[in-house]
């Protein structure tokens, strides 16, 4: 039983990953869950993987992880994602690769609580509406029967779902306590919040499993020097490398 700092979707921003490592840690965090993507679109993923390796965070492979480390292809990349983990697949240390490699692609906490990145059986599936909520809780039943909770990034958006009876809630992310007899599939959110529009936030949650209690976190960072270091490393695409990757995908 702890109190977890739960988050994913790094992506190589290490201003984003201090933000939430530091409000975490405030906030008591003993131990800190990640559900993958820890590299890709951002310049620092040797350290975000340093981070996380001090920490003795227990993490899993996200599909930027196994593309970054060549455990999987670019077949269901946008442009962008191809291109940062082309440059991420040409900077990372072969100690990073290794552990990167080493990671498991979900794994079962306290007996209760699972990890996965996209859907249960699928790494790069989106989770975004209540209908694959409800029919990955089937899969999980199937592969995880005593999990009452499911972690789940890749889809970058804080979500609560309750399912109950066969169907998916969406639920208010004001947080608390979670029923005990209940399942819930819960996405901390993005640390990494590049891509998003508007004012920028490192998302993440903590989770008390004593008390079954949950909160969500959003907390500032320094997104214009991770922008900065991204461009200088060449993790953002030019736009006539775009427009020829669309073009060779058409052909
Ligand atoms: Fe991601
Ligand atoms: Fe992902």
């Amino acid at each position: 039983m702890a109190l977890y700092g739960v988050l994913g979707d790094v992506h190589g921003n290490l201003e984003a990953l201090d933000a939430a490592l530091g409000a975490l840690h405030a906030r008591g965090a003993r131990e800190i869950l990640c559900v993958g993507d820890v590299v890709g679109y951002n310049a620092d993923p040797d350290a975000c993987v340093s981070r996380l390796r001090a920490e003795g965070a227990l993490v899993i492979a996200g599909n930027h992880d196994l593309i970054g480390t060549r455990r999987l292809g670019f077949e269901r990349c946008s442009n962008k994602a191809r291109y940062s983990l082309e440059r991420t697949r040409r900077r990372l240390s072969a100690s990073s690769i290794e552990w990167l490699r080493s990671l498991p692609d979900r794994r079962l906490i306290e007996e209760s609580i699972a990890l996965v990145h996209g859907g249960v059986r699928d790494v790069q599936l989106y989770m975004r509406t209540p209908a694959h909520i409800r029919w990955n809780a089937e899969l999980l039943r199937e592969d995880f029967p005593a999990a009452r909770v499911c972690f789940f990034g890749h889809s970058h958006e804080q979500k609560l779902y309750r399912v109950e009876r066969g169907l998916a809630h969406d639920q208010p992310l004001s947080g608390g306590i979670l029923e005990k007899d209940g399942l819930y599939f819960i996405n901390a959110g993005s640390v990494d919040a590049q891509r998003k529009r508007g004012e920028r936030f490192a998302e993440c949650a903590i989770f008390d499993s004593d008390a079954w209690r949950i909160r969500f976190l959003k907390l500032p960072y320094d997104a214009s020097r991770t922008e900065a270091k991204a461009e200088l490393g060449g993790y953002r695409i030019p736009p006539l490398v775009d427009l020829l990757y669309s073009l060779r995908a058409r052909m």
